[in-house]
């Protein structure tokens, strides 16, 4: 993996550099010894190493089990419980995997919303289905995920029996406190741990993300070697030999030249959701107390034709972060054509990897000349060991970023407040008080 900068336009100079250089070290060393806010968060820092192999052997038994018995396996989560896992099935398997992989189970994700259309289409779609549910949720009482499982609980229920129900449900959460984990205990579901100290959207590495992958025929061991492999490399505080410490640099010296909005961009319709991921990250970790880069993403060539227009001649607060993915999962040649009515013969014999290449390079040179500054993280393939590496660079990056901008990357009080009004609506606590402040 390789990460450069464009220097058009960006204010990336070594003066800008040397004068956060200081700044940046003790940002970078505050996750590693473990001195800064949150710190009793940081149990994903040393993961890749310290990781609970038994856990790890756990996961991959049951993976092997749900994929033999069932023809599909729900995951119901919502944010960091379901974001890393998706990101990375469709990352890895690609768009249609569940239509085209035969082998594993398909894969549908619920509890991240609250529709009544989307639930009810999943019930339709698994309706004569033989059924695996894994239900994740660290916290226990999330009302997304709560609300769906209770729903698809009573189906499996009326599908296979109590106990039957039981054999077929998995719960990821924590180990001793919260609803699910109760609630496990007493219907005695199989469980998986999520530790103390790693917060959602930190959590992909753990059994919230290890799971899914592994159900989906992914192989976790890799995808952990990756990881391994990145806590190895960005240990150092150095920019010429850390990745993720170069990329929370650029990012910094961005935000103070007014660059407020990143985009992260892709150019594979399977890594839409490793862009969803990446927002949630960032955006939790960063956006606090009226600070932080906001997250954005964008989906190309497809968005070129709705927010290209933007990009090349909008405000310019933004900058991309293109991710490059170099040889291609698969490829196809564009056949010649005797007529050529649609007047494509001059890349007739060329690869459509080929073409999206030259489609990136040309929008990127498009950019920097427009004035959005292009910060490039280049891989050569994306594989298991290559996605964990990355999905790692991007946290420990994420740390640095948050301690250099001054705020705790690991919480999220901002969530709260519309949970709040919502629980208020719904009869729970605190209607009277949400009245007052409505003036209703
Ligand atoms: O990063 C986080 O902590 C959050 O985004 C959570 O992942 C999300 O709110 C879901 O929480 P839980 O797993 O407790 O249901």
């Amino acid at each position: 993996m390789s990460i450069s900068v464009s220097t058009t336009q960006s204010g990336i100079t070594a003066e800008a550099f040397e004068k956060i250089e200081k700044k940046l070290i003790q940002a970078h060393q505050k996750l590693y010894d473990a001195t800064g806010q949150g710190n009793d968060f940081l149990g994903w820092v040393n993961w890749p190493v310290e990781y609970d192999k038994h856990e790890f052997i756990k996961i991959r038994d049951v993976a092997d089990k749900i994929r033999s018995t069932c023809e599909v396996f729900l995951v119901i989560g919502i944010g960091g419980s379901y974001l890393g896992s998706k990101a990375a099935i469709d990352a890895l398997n690609g768009n249609f995997f569940n239509e085209l992989d035969s082998k594993s189970p398909r894969i549908y994700f619920v509890g991240n919303n609250l529709s009544a259309q989307y639930l009810q289409d999943i019930l339709h779609l698994i309706e004569k289905k033989d059924i695996c549910v894994n239900v994740i949720s660290k916290s226990g009482t999330t009302t997304e995920p709560a609300v769906a499982f209770r729903i698809i609980k009573q189906f499996m229920k009326n599908k296979y029996g109590k106990q039957g129900a039981a054999s077929r449900i998995f719960a990821t959460t924590d180990r001793s406190k919260g609803a699910l984990k109760k609630m496990s205990d007493f219907e005695g579901y199989e469980t998986f741990q999520i530790s103390d100290d790693i917060g959602g959207r930190y959590s992909v590495i753990t059994a919230v993300g290890l799971l899914p992958m592994a159900v989906a025929g992914i192989d976790i061991e890799k995808f952990m070697s990756g990881v391994a492999d990145g806590f190895a490399e960005y240990k150092e505080a150095s920019i010429l030999k850390n990745e993720a410490f170069k990329y929370a640099a650029y990012r910094n010296i961005l935000y103070q030249n007014e660059k407020k909005i990143e985009i992260l961009v892709n150019y594979e319709p399977s890594m839409i959701f490793l862009s969803e991921w990446w927002k949630q990250l960032f955006g939790e970790s960063e956006g606090k107390e009226g600070r932080g880069i906001f997250p954005a993403s964008v989906n190309f060539t497809a968005d070129l034709h709705s927010m290209g227009q933007y990009i090349q001649e909008g405000e310019r607060h933004i900058f991309e972060t293109v991710i490059q993915i170099k040889k291609s999962q698969t490829d196809l040649v564009l056949p010649y054509d005797e007529k050529d009515l649609d007047g494509l013969n001059y890349i007739a014999g060329k690869s459509i990897s080929y073409i999206n290449e030259k489609a990136l390079q040309g929008t990127s040179f498009a950019h920097v000349d427009g004035g959005v500054p292009n910060c490039l993280i280049e891989i050569d393939e994306m594989n298991a060991f290559n996605l964990g590496k990355l999905m790692y660079f991007f946290m420990i990056s994420c740390g640095i970023s948050g301690y250099l901008l001054g705020v705790n990357p690991f919480n999220q009080p901002g969530v709260e407040a519309y949970k709040k009004n919502m629980f208020a609506l719904l009869g729970k606590e605190g209607f009277d008080d949400l009245k007052k402040t409505l003036l209703f």
